[in-house]
């Protein structure tokens, strides 16, 4: 599984303990796309690198850390192809891979603890999506982009 990840300043602790956990899952072939820095990590910045590189096939699924996870959501559901969401509890992750077919993950640093943010990390690469009745009303949503 090829992962693409990249958090803002807010988020560096928990992508770090991320990064750590999908090691020890044996998930190595992760690319992380924020900058060495800690400050002035403009967020939109790196969740356009991300949806762009998933958006191009590179990578399977992405992770994005920021604050809350809403920016990088807003900023990742903007790039052609992409459907993100953010997500502070694991049902909704695991749904929204079975339903939706989100590539994206975001989440929020500041709104759920590093614990909390592997499980739902953990239902987000696991679950698969089912197709059937929900790629119907994927493809509804993706025709929007032609709106
Ligand atoms: C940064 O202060 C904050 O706005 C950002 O991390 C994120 O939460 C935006 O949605």
């Amino acid at each position: 599984m090829r992962i693409a990840i990249a958090n803002d300043h807010t988020a560096k602790d928990l992508k770090d303990a991320v990064v750590a956990h999908l090691k020890e899952k044996n998930i190595t072939d992760v690319k992380d796309f924020s900058p060495q820095r800690e400050e002035g990590i403009e967020y939109p910045d790196y969740a356009l690198s991300v949806s762009k590189a998933i958006a191009a096939g590179e990578h399977d699924l992405g992770l994005l850390l920021c604050g809350t996870g809403a920016g990088m959501s807003i900023a990742a559901n903007k790039v052609k192809g992409i459907r993100a969401v953010a997500c502070s509890e694991p049902y909704t992750a695991r749904l929204t891979r079975q339903h939706n077919n989100t590539q994206i993950l975001c989440i929020g640093a500041r709104v759920v603890g590093i614990e909390l943010a592997k499980m739902i990390v953990d239902e987000f690469l696991s679950a698969e999506f089912e197709g059937g009745r929900h790629q119907v009303r994927v493809e509804k949503i993706m025709s929007f982009e032609k709106l």
